[in-house]
């Protein structure tokens, strides 16, 4: 009795695992739509993921699979209509001119909040909201399951309605950045302000900033703007409720600023290495076999171990 219940607990534990090395073997992202309205997100990475567009109506959720080393973004595209004699879609918002539901390998036109990621193989990941394209949405991203710093990261203010007239785009469906609506090298840090120490915030993107202290606000904001997680899978909400709100909007500028690249890669190298997944395992057998003393108990932990490492090979392949 005593032994088929661990051998059972042995054989959960392991199927947890299996889900755990998963999360390892890329990043599932959950996308939700809080907004009062249809969001149609997109999404464009260095591979396709099962959807590059989609229709997801207020309160809507859906979930995409991302394979290790995948790096990409998700926007949410807004006003979409589809044309009722061509059946074409069109976005008043974050468009990407695919004319369609799906995006097929078109970015967001400009301007439109993005969410970026670089997802690990057995290391870490960075992820970052930004509005160096602009913005138009409300956007939060929430690493869950990883390990790290792992921080929350987006934007929950409604920067449309904070969007100074010059960079406005329609009736406040959207705010452009000051390098698209102006073009200045100072803005887009480019040429001769092509560089970190160069390029310095200006009064725009200071407005953009301090809506949103977590995004980036202008193209070398990385110190208090990338986050990195291991092993994590990512919530992305589209105007997050009230509570996503405290958590990403009550921690002080200050407690951010800690989370620069530096912190980042003294947190990545006191982490496990890919390789020490299998060691890993080979301890849990070990542990197993040591904890248990009757034989059945021992072929069952070895039993499991083994459908565990065929679950990891699904997972991976
Ligand atoms: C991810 O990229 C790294 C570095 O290029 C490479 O060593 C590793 O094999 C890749 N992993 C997968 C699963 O493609
Ligand atoms: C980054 O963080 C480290 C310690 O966490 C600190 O010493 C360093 O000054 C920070 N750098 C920036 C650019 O904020």
């Amino acid at each position: 009795m005593d032994s088929i219940f661990s051998a059972t607990s042995t054989l959960f534990i392991s199927f947890t695992l299996g889900c755990i090395f998963s999360g390892v073997a890329g990043a599932t992202f959950n996308i939700i739509n809080k907004c009062d309205y249809t969001v149609w997100p997109g999404t464009l990475g260095n591979t396709q993921l099962d959807s590059t567009g989609f229709e997801l109506p207020s309160g809507g959720s859906r979930s995409l699979q991302a394979p290790p080393n995948w790096s990409g973004r998700f926007w949410g595209r807004t006003g979409c209509t589809s044309d009722p004699t061509t059946g074409q879609l069109t976005c008043l918002t974050g468009d990407c001119r695919s004319n369609q539901l799906e995006c097929n390998g078109n970015a967001a036109s400009p301007p439109a909040t993005l969410a970026e990621f670089t997802i690990g193989s057995g290391t870490q990941d960075f992820y970052d909201v930004s509005l160096v394209d602009g913005y138009n949405l409300p956007m939060i991203v929430e690493p869950s399951g990883g390990s790290g710093t792992c921080q929350p990261t987006g934007c929950v203010n409604d920067l449309n309605r904070m969007c100074p007239k010059e960079l406005r785009v329609g009736s406040g469906d959207a705010c452009k950045s000051a390098c698209d609506a102006f073009g200045n090298p100072e803005y887009c840090c480019s040429g001769a302000y092509g560089s970190p120490a160069t390029c310095k915030p200006s009064m725009y993107s200071e407005i953009f900033k301090s809506a949103c202290p977590r995004s980036y606000s202008y193209a070398y904001d990385d110190a208090t703007s990338t986050f990195t997680c291991t092993g994590a899978d990512y919530t992305i909400t589209f105007c997050p409720s009230s509570t996503s709100q405290k958590s990403s909007s009550s921690t002080p500028p200050e407690t951010t600023s800690t989370t620069n690249e530096s912190g980042g890669s003294a947190t990545a190298s006191t982490e496990e290495p890919s390789g020490a997944m299998s060691s890993w395992l080979t301890d849990y057998v070990f542990a197993g076999s040591s904890r248990t003393l009757s034989g059945s108990v021992l072929y069952t932990t070895l039993l499991s171990s083994l459908i565990s490492h065929l679950f990891l090979s699904a997972c991976y392949s």
